[in-house]
């Protein structure tokens, strides 16, 4: 299948913005896309308006990405649950276990002709090695679905080591990193910004992007980030391995 599984080194990263800039991006581009987020947790936070100021900017992950993609959010995302824990808690708490295979099904979609056509992007869920279920890692869902990586990470202090550490596990079961992109990427980046992001390209042996400073959720706001970045190159690089 067609597509990319964004990751980040931690949760609340960039991971949402970064996809659906692409989703965006992809749209205003004549793409056929779609979004999935195999499961969101916290809801009822946010219900509460635990969020704070962000979640207001913000919507919940599966609404910004539906939005940009032109789907409801039920299809984005299957599995939803109130708390905010780790998605295999969330689950064990609402008395049900994910079952992986739900997942992957979920994730492509109605089978046909039109499947073909589409571009899927993933967003994960916090890092690579969050469980889903008791035994099945974030990770082991990219694997099962075939998809490169990209890897939303922080510009600032500390993200060196998170970064190199989630290269390196995606590596280390066999998946693809395409490209780390640095998010947000402040107009003016200090010494210690511009240094981290080729000390992880250098350390990391993998490309680096920026992600620019997104002011808010409209379309045209998202596609214009999400079009600086080089996503049909990725696309047809992870097509022609
Ligand atoms: N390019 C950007 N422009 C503006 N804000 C950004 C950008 N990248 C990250 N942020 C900030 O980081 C926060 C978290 O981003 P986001 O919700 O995309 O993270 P996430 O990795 O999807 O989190 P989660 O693990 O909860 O899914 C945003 O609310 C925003 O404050
Ligand atoms: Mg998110």
């Amino acid at each position: 299948m067609r597509g990319l599984f964004v990751t980040a080194t931690d949760t609340g990263v960039g991971k949402t913005i970064l996809s659906a800039c692409l989703l965006a991006a992809m749209v205003a581009d004549g793409e056929r896309v779609r979004a999935f987020k195999p499961v969101v947790t916290g809801l009822e936070d946010r219900a509460q308006g635990g969020g704070g100021g962000e979640a207001d900017r913000w919507p919940a992950d599966h609404e910004l990405l539906a939005a940009a993609a032109g789907m409801s959010p039920r299809d984005v995302a299957p599995f939803r649950y109130g708390p905010a824990t780790s998605p295999h808690l969330a689950a064990e708490l609402a008395g049900e276990p994910i079952a992986p295979d739900r997942l992957l099904v979920a994730a492509r979609g109605a089978s046909g002709p039109d499947t073909q056509r589409e571009t899927l992007v993933v967003e994960g869920v916090g890092g690579l090695l969050v469980p889903l279920a008791p035994n099945y890692l974030v990770r082991d869902l990219a694997a099962a679905l075939g998809l490169p990586l990209l890897i939303a990470a922080r510009a600032g202090l500390g993200t060196i080591n998170h970064t190199l550490l989630t290269i390196d596990a995606a590596r280390a079961a066999g998946l693809e990193v395409l490209a780390v992109v640095l998010t947000p990427w402040p107009a003016q980046p200090t010494t210690l910004e511009r240094s981290n992001r080729e000390t992880i390209a250098r350390l990391g042996e993998v490309e680096v992007q920026t992600l620019a400073v997104v002011a808010g959720r409209e379309e045209s706001e998202l596609a214009r980030a999400g079009g600086a970045l080089p996503w049909r190159r990725w696309l047809t690089d992870a097509r022609s391995r």
